[in-house]
């Protein structure tokens, strides 16, 4: 099955967590896009009353097109259930995540919520985090100082740019760096020594927040625990 298979797998089966009634937390990225369709297609089809919350701009107005009542978080500070991808599922559902950019509001939300379910195709699973690499977002001016941190540490970073060579800039019009680490053998005190650099706004690893990790293979969609 095409990748993009095992997301739609993956996504139907995230959409049908949700029930009527409920706050859900909606995630931002190709599988969350898959979610946030199926999503959309339920209230349809069945009428459930489901209010939504974003993590990026692009998931609201994605949200709002196809019919899901999208508020803020300062609205529904409350969620029952955050649905996301990641770009890597490690051990004990450590993730890195912000491949999108989304990854300040994607924390947030998520932190809200009171069940955070990864959405993810199988070759995200991985046995240790850190090929992918991992998303720093800092504030603009304390770029060059953060960058330097980061550098003595190890983490290689690298400014993220469009294509063409314009600044990649976050929905809260920050820079991110991504940092190429190869791997991160303890994620623990990668994320305390990230988090320690003034000018941090936050990182990409997401430990101790996912309640369960959707896996879609060939075979059909593999639950993963912490
Ligand atoms: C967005 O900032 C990310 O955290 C995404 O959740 C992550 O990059 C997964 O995206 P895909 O579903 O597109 O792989």
């Amino acid at each position: 099955m095409s990748q993009d298979g095992e997301k739609r797998k993956v996504a139907v089966r995230a959409a049908g967590l949700v029930q009527d009634g409920m706050a859900v937390g909606i995630g931002t990225g190709s599988t969350s896009r898959m979610f946030i369709e199926e999503l959309g297609a339920r209230v349809k089809r069945e009428g459930l009353r489901i209010r939504c919350v974003a993590s990026s701009n692009a998931s609201h107005e994605l949200g709002a097109s196809l019919g899901l009542e999208v508020v803020t978080l300062n609205e529904l500070p409350e969620l029952d259930i955050y649905i996301d991808g990641a770009d890597e599922v490690g051990p004990g559902l450590a993730l890195i995540k912000g491949g999108g950019g989304a990854l300040l509001r994607e924390k947030i939300v998520a932190s809200a919520a009171t069940r955070f379910v990864v959405i993810v195709d199988s070759s995200k699973v991985v046995p240790q985090l850190g090929k992918f690499p991992l998303p720093v977002e800092v504030i603009k001016m304390a770029k060059p100082l953060v960058e330097g941190k980061l550098t003595k540490l190890g983490y290689n970073p690298v400014q993220r740019k469009h294509v063409g060579g314009s600044d990649y800039l976050t929905d809260e019009n920050n820079f991110i760096l991504d940092c190429h680490c190869d791997t991160i053998p303890d994620p623990v005190k990668t994320a305390a020594e990230i988090r320690a650099i003034v000018g941090v706004v936050e990182h990409g690893l997401f430990l101790h927040m996912g309640s369960l990790a959707l896996v879609a293979t060939p075979e059909g969609v593999r639950e993963l625990n912490p």
